[in-house]
């Protein structure tokens, strides 16, 4: 199957080099990191492992969400048991609802013989529910029945079975705004976010960045059989002022493209992707004469969370991650 994977013991076993152990020792799933916010992560990951209870974990594209339930699902009583991706996204509502309850032969065209679904086949384990925000609405309801009566009915079938299942969710969405914009619920929000963990940008974990290329350079070096596979440091500035929308994934290809672009095995400035070299390259869309002051693009952009939320401030301090009595005072600087 695709879009679902177990829990395979060469990628939980992630080197340390360049990175700090993670603070479990028991754990066998290690995270390159040297930065303070991540290692805080993998330490409050560490502590809600211990518990069934549902985390959900946010971020942008590529930061690590997958890496930090994986982690969880290691670290925790369930490590012996499965654990079960699912990329919500890449599938229609049918055939997504079929891979996560199952279904009984005939209970729709295609149907050919019972299949059990993900949840029953997660028991004793753990199962991601990767991309969550893109679930349709009539999948929110009965996922949000799984986490209310901790049971499922198979697709076809009228008794409900239970299920022994630990619950990740991970999203790169800002389901606060999906909820406002009524394309998430607000109760199956709050079920999925007992704990929610956010995983910073890479661009706010500079120290990140060395160790990844360090790992990196280690790790390409025995694949790509280049043993003396060398990083010129002045790639490093580079990386520093580059923004990584595709964070630890993006850094990953750009330093093996180097690497095979590199004869030589030493990766120069000249062998990096050109949108690593020209950062301001995709700054060039936006016309000089329409510049704006950091100030009135943060109101601007307050303005629309706002209206988003038809007004409402409580919600609108919360999406924007900001108090309410922060808000208030930003919004009299408003001219009337
Ligand atoms: N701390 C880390 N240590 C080692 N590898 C990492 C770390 N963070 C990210 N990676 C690597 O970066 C890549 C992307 O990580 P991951 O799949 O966890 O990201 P994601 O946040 O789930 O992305 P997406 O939103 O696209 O699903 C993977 O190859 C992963 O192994
Ligand atoms: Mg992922």
């Amino acid at each position: 199957m695709d879009n679902t994977e177990s829990n395979s013991a060469d990628r939980s076993n992630l080197s340390t080099n360049g990175g700090t152990e993670t603070n479990n020792e028991s754990s066998r799933f290690l995270a390159v990191t040297k930065s303070k916010a991540f290692q805080n992560i993998l330490e409050i990951a560490g502590r809600v492992a211990r518990f069934d209870s549902s985390v959900l974990i946010t971020g942008e594209t590529g930061v690590g969400k997958e890496v930090i339930a994986r982690f969880i699902h290691a670290s925790s009583p369930r490590s012996k048991g499965p654990l079960l991706s699912i990329n919500c996204g890449a599938l229609p509502e049918t055939l997504l609802e079929s891979e996560l309850f199952g279904h009984k032969a005939g209970s729709f065209t295609g149907a050919v013989r019972d299949r059990v679904g993900l949840f029953e086949q997660a028991a004793r384990g753990t199962i991601l529910l990767d991309e969550i925000g893109d679930i349709s609405l009539a999948t929110q309801i009965k996922l949000l029945r799984v986490l209310q009566e901790r049971e499922i009915l198979r697709i076809g079938e009228s008794i409900p079975r239970k299920v022994d299942t630990r619950i990740i969710a991970a999203t790169n969405r800002d389901l606060d705004l999906a909820v406002s914009d009524g394309r998430f619920r607000e109760d199956l929000l709050y079920r999925l976010r007992v704990i929610e963990i956010e995983v910073p940008p890479l661009r706010e974990r500079h120290e990140d960045i060395v160790s990844h290329v360090e790992y990196c350079v280690k790790k390409l070096s025995k694949r790509l059989n280049l043993p003396s596979l060398h990083l010129d440091p002045a790639c490093l500035d580079y990386f520093r002022t580059y923004p990584w929308p595709g964070n630890v994934r993006e850094l990953q290809n750009a330093i093996e493209r180097a690497a095979v672009l590199s004869l030589d095995g030493r990766i120069k400035p000249e062998h990096l992707p050109p949108q690593i070299l020209n950062p301001d390259f995709s700054t060039k869309q936006f016309s000089l004469s329409a510049v704006k002051t950091l100030k009135e693009v943060e109101l601007d952009y307050i303005m629309i969370v706002l209206r988003s939320t038809g007004g409402n401030k409580a919600k609108a301090a919360k999406i924007l991650g900001i108090g309410q009595a922060t808000l208030w005072r930003k919004l009299k600087t408003v001219p009337m």
